[in-house]
């Protein structure tokens, strides 16, 4: 069972306070109520309707569900459409090409508009310069960019041809954007000269360069923005600009018509093991959920909303509600190039106050960050058009959902916590804002068409009150159809646990009312400001540096980042560590980190011990090093081959190395 639980989750199951959407907002609200009571009614039906009534398709379909290969889904599979199709081209035919679909924000205080009609212009070149480049239907696209207008521009060039693309974060090394190129054998790679990141630019065609230099590639071209001006390495015949290529093409493209099934994009996670996943969805059900979930979940009114959503397309929720979601709605969105810290304290509600931002979703961290700050930041600005907010990517602490509600809420928005996986799509568990009555801590219910269970080791529910493994009971419309390049992996990691049953790898709770709480993984990933981290990846990270003989990492409880990276390193006598101090020790190994997975990995501490708690059939316990990291009493230890070796740790952290 959950080893800890993050934030002291378990104290709160007694939390009481309950917030009801006011009458006015449950009146206006898109779901009602009775959305729970047509999903129940039929699943299947209920999804079908969905595609049809928020998709365009270009061949309707007739199948709904297959899962005659579970764990192998499809859906909608003999209907045909293409993505960015629907995503800008229908709006614009509708008469709606003047609306903003991006208000884009650069770090620096730049803006550019730009409208549903612009965008189709400028998707359309990019999807005729991609083809010049040699990309057909099929070949996989490598994204590697700061959060511009470009970076959605290229996704969704992408979705126009049917070339599947694998977005790695800008944050990530050159190793694990090659590892990334090579498991995915990407054609092109779309990067930029850098973005703007705390002031000053950064980086990113180094990375690039020297990703292609480690290996033979599939890769044939790169494909570079300018962004910051800065100087780049060149290579003749390989390298393009995007000013020569795309700014050149013509705005004339006919999106590529693909089946439901196509894949639309891999994007890469973490795992228990070492080797990053790569979580592949496809195009008719993901664009189905991830667009009902948007509409219904943060009730948008396309109209009249402005939506902001804080992620970088390098993660999931940039896939899910910054491109693909918002704009199969029709939405007006901001994007926001840079950190919330830059030039001031101020700048995300700034941004609030400037565009009038009605819905705001973001995570866990930053709101902690922002009460860190002090409430007097925000309250510099005018918040009061903000009418939804979201919180996704790890458990909210009870403390920072109130906060969240008060002082960026003006005491009445709707807060909607949501659950949900780079896996799943979409979101699963969340509170409707018009119907359910929301307790500060808890993702309380699955969506109408979504069904969830809490289960103990045997599969069986557990009852109102007790705890066990979050699982999905019935397949979904947006559920990742594999992992790429691994089927076995795919139904080991998610299906084998529990027969017939997806298992997330959360553990959870249902409260006396019914209502889930999630209680933080309970395998060996980690969250570390909402990110994925696996503990083994780092640990390979570290041993590949040479001083290094044993490492075992564990995600211990932090009070801004819900979990912080910890890491025991065993070192070798004889490999040139010298004389040099722990802190010296400690940061070139961090820096290690950094290099061969990318700063948000780095330990926020690596301590030197002796030995490592170990079972006797060799598996290292990581619970009593999490004990030790969170500075607790360690548990019980009676499974140690060698029951001494804590003792010994505890000395060696007592006595400075
Ligand atoms: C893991 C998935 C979903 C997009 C961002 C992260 C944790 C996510 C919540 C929430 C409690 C949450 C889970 C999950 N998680 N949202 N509202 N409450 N935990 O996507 O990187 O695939 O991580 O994030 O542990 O398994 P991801």
């Amino acid at each position: 069972m959950t080893e800890s639980t993050p934030g002291g989750l378990e104290n709160l199951l007694s939390e009481d306070r309950r917030f009801a959407p006011s009458p006015e907002f449950s009146a206006q609200a898109n779901a009602q109520h009775d959305l729970y009571a047509w999903a129940d009614a039929n699943r299947e039906a209920f999804w079908a309707d969905q595609a049809r009534e928020l998709l365009t398709w270009s061949t309707p379909f007739t199948q709904v569900l297959d899962w005659s290969d579970a764990p192998f889904a499809k859906w909608f599979a003999d209907g045909r459409l293409n993505a960015a199709y629907n995503a800008v081209d229908r709006h614009v035919e509708a008469g709606r090409g003047d609306r903003v679909a991006l208000h884009f924000e650069g770090e620096a205080g730049d803006t550019r508009t730009i409208t549903y009609a612009d965008l189709q212009r400028e998707v359309a070149r990019a999807a005729n310069a991609l083809v010049a480049l040699g990309v057909g239907t099929g070949d996989r696209v490598a994204i590697y960019l700061p959060l511009i207008p470009e970076a959605v521009v290229t996704m969704l060039a992408c979705a126009r041809i049917g070339a599947p693309h694998s977005v790695v974060f800008g944050g990530f090394s050159a190793e694990a954007l090659y590892s990334r190129i090579l498991d995915a054998e990407a054609k092109l790679v779309v990067t930029a000269d850098g973005g703007f990141r705390r002031g000053a630019p950064s980086a990113l065609k180094p990375a690039v360069d020297e990703a292609l230099a480690k290996g033979e590639t599939t890769v044939q071209h790169v494909l570079v923005v300018r962004r910051t001006g800065q100087d780049v390495a060149w290579t003749d015949g390989r390298d393009v600009w995007w000013s020569d290529v795309v700014d050149t093409a013509s705005d004339e493209h006919e999106p590529v018509e693909v089946d439901a099934e196509h894949p639309l994009f891999i994007l890469y996670t973490s795992g228990t093991t070492g080797k990053p996943k790569g979580i592949f969805h496809t195009t008719g059900g993901y664009l189905t959920q991830s667009a009902y979930t948007h509409l219904n979940v943060f009730d948008l009114k396309p109209e009249t909303d402005v939506y902001w959503c804080t992620a970088d397309i390098g993660w999931i929720t940039g896939h899910s509600y910054v491109v693909y979601g918002p704009l199969i709605n029709g939405a007006t969105q901001v994007i926001y190039e840079g950190t919330p810290d830059t030039p001031h304290k101020g700048r995300w509600w700034e941004i609030v106050q400037k565009y009038g931002v009605t819905i705001l979703y973001t995570a866990p961290t930053a709101i902690r960050t922002c009460m860190k700050w002090g409430e007097d930041i925000p309250a510099q600005f005018d918040l009061s058009s903000l009418r939804v907010l979201g919180s996704v990517g790890e458990p909210i602490n009870p403390e920072a959902w109130m906060w969240y509600r008060r002082v960026i809420g003006g005491d009445s928005a709707p807060i909607v916590d949501t659950w949900w996986q780079t896996e799943t799509g979409a979101i699963m568990i969340s509170p409707l804002p018009g119907v359910t009555a929301t307790k500060p801590g808890s993702a309380q219910v699955a969506l109408p068409g979504i069904a969830a269970e809490v289960v103990d080791d045997d599969a069986q529910a557990v009852p109102d009150g007790a705890g066990g493994y979050l699982v999905l009971t019935a397949p979904w419309p947006a559920m990742l159809r594999g992992i790429w390049g691994d089927p076995e992996r795919y139904k080991d990691t998610y299906w084998s646990r529990f027969r017939g049953l997806y298992f997330a790898g959360d553990g959870a709770k249902k409260d006396g009312d019914g209502d889930i709480w999630l209680l933080g993984r309970v395998d060996d990933v980690m969250n570390v400001s909402g990110h994925r981290l696996s503990t083994t990846e780092i640990e390979s990270a570290l041993v590949s540096h040479p001083w290094v003989a044993e490492a075992a990492v564990v995600g211990a409880s932090d009070e801004t980042t819900g979990q912080a990276v910890v890491a025991f390193v065993i070192l070798r006598g004889d490999a040139g560590v010298g004389d040099r101090s722990a802190d010296d020790v400690q940061t070139e190994l961090r820096n290690h980190v950094a290099k061969e997975i990318g700063p948000i990995a780095k330990p926020r501490q690596i301590l030197v011990v002796a030995e490592l708690p170990k079972t006797r059939s060799g598996k290292i316990m990581r619970r009593l090093l999490r004990d030790v990291a969170e500075h607790r009493q360690v548990g019980d230890a009676t499974t140690l081959a060698d029951s001494s070796v804590m003792d010994l740790i505890a000395q060696g952290l007592a006595t400075p190395a």
